[in-house]
């Protein structure tokens, strides 16, 4: 096992490593995948011991992540999966992916990356690389990551070395895989910056040093923020255009032929996932702290969160001019996860609509290909659920179906000749040519 710097190149060089990766979830997998690709042996590290089970017998728990990966790592021994954080001590870098949520006050929920810290920190030999790779604010590495790992006594640049990197996946984008994003890399010293972009090199299609980890940490802040802000204002657009009978989606169609200048964001029913709704406010959170507001960032924030109302209040105005009422009307929610194709429901805008839906009386049915059950949701009460199969006989028999994930898998030609009224709040019937006289945009 290398045991100093020189060793650690030397093994990052010859590919000969082998890296740690805590924490395998949407993110984790794929970059396992990533790293075992560019010749590096895996070690992948979860509390969960039935996601480190089902990776042992060669099933994937990602619905976009085939077997197949996995049981390739495992036949070509070059994956192992373990719950035993004991085992920290074994590879020669560690990747942290743990998540990083909000707490019930909105604030950044940092306990995952902190009891990963304390378990490396348990572990920790001399010669270690260990890597954050969580979104997170500014800070983080240098002020609560670093401190845990100092208290095993080895000295960071000296007998360990530790740095930011940014996590950009984007779960189920078939033409950017891990790959081929881009890797922001910032180092907490020299020798620490030095080894990971050795690390990233043969793993990525570019790595980009970067000054500091706290300029590694804000880039990816400001990503997403950059997204939340745009999605606010086109968010905010819809609602305006709406009322001036324009069409919020075709506008932006013609908008993003110019060449320069812009570029496309679209509205929806709201903001979901674990980056988008969440990052923005660690930012937040750390501004308060240097008694600065982030104004933007709460105005899109404000917007955004508001949508799934406006939603409900359109799905009303519809019904109404029907002359029923929400409360005993059938509706049929189509989609739950936060975006297309994927199985993740994390703060998928569906559950509030589902909220109000329900609050409201309405008789409601839903169908997602990727969600069968509804799962249970710490900020949500979600009721125990399961997707409808998708028939003419069900379309025909709701009062409106509420389009609210864009999924490819669907049908949307049948679903507008057998549905009464659709309401789609992701332009996903655009191609539909009859019946168009049942489609209203929300
Ligand atoms: N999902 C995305 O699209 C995406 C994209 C970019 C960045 N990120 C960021 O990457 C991080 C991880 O996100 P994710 O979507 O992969 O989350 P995830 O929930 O899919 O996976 C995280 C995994 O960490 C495990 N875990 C939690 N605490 C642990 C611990 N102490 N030790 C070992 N394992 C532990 C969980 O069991 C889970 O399997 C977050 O900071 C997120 O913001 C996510």
């Amino acid at each position: 096992m290398p045991s100093t710097a020189s060793q650690l190149e030397q093994a990052l060089r010859e590919h000969s490593a082998t890296i740690g990766v805590v924490g395998l979830g949407y993110v984790g997998l794929p970059l396992v995948r990533a790293l075992i690709d560019a010749g590096y042996r895996a070690m992948g590290f979860d509390v969960d011991p039935a996601k480190v089970e089902s990776l042992a017998a060669g099933r994937s728990y990602i619905g976009h992540i085939p077997d197949s990966w996995i049981t390739d790592w495992m036949e070509r021994g070059r994956f192992t999966a373990t719950a035993d954080m004991g085992r920290l001590s074994e590879p020669d870098a560690i990747l942290i992916c743990v998540p990083t949520p909000l707490d019930e006050s909105r604030n950044p929920d940092l306990s995952f990356v902190e009891a990963t810290a304390r378990q490396i920190a348990a572990a920790l030999r001399p010669g270690q690389l260990i890597i954050l790779e969580s979104s997170t604010y500014p800070g983080t590495t240098r002020e609560v990551v670093l401190p845990i790992l100092e208290q095993s006594g080895l000295r960071v640049g000296e007998d360990f070395f530790l740095a930011y990197s940014p996590e950009r996946e984007d779960p189920g984008n078939l033409e950017y895989s891990a790959q081929r994003i881009p890797k922001v890399v910032g180092g907490i010293d020299e020798p620490s910056a030095r080894l990971t972009q050795l690390l990233y090199q043969p793993v990525v299609t570019q790595v980009v040093p970067v000054a500091s980890c706290e300029i590694a940490e804000a880039c990816k802040i400001l990503e997403n923020t950059y997204r939340s802000v745009n999605i606010a204002m086109v968010n905010e657009l819809k609602m305006l255009f709406d009322r001036m009978g324009i069409d919020i989606w075709e506008v932006i169609e013609a908008a993003k032929t110019k060449p320069f200048g812009f570029q496309a964001f679209y509205p929806g029913p709201g903001l979901g996932g674990h980056c988008i709704p969440i990052d923005p406010f660690y930012l937040s959170y750390v501004a308060r702290k240097h008694g600065m507001p982030t104004r933007f960032i709460e105005l899109a924030g404000e917007i955004n969160t508001d949508m799934p109302r406006y939603v409900i209040e359109r799905l009303m105005t519809l019904l109404n001019e029907q002359g029923k009422p929400l409360k005993g009307s059938k509706i049929l929610l189509l989609g739950v996860a936060y975006k297309r194709d994927v199985d993740d429901p994390r703060e998928s805008p569906s559950f509030e609509l589902i909220e109000h839906l329900l609050a409201r009386g309405a008789d409601l049915a839903y169908n997602d290909p990727h969600i069968p059950k509804l799962p249970s949701m710490r900020r949500f009460k979600v009721p125990a659920m399961t997707s409808t199969p998708l028939t003419a006989e069900l379309l025909a028999s709701q009062d409106c179906v509420l389009i609210a994930t864009d999924h490819s898998a669907y049908d949307y030609d049948f679903i507008v000749r057998h549905a009464p009224l659709v309401l789609d709040t992701r332009n996903a019937t655009r191609n539909v040519q009859s019946g168009r006289d049942k489609i209203f945009k929300a």
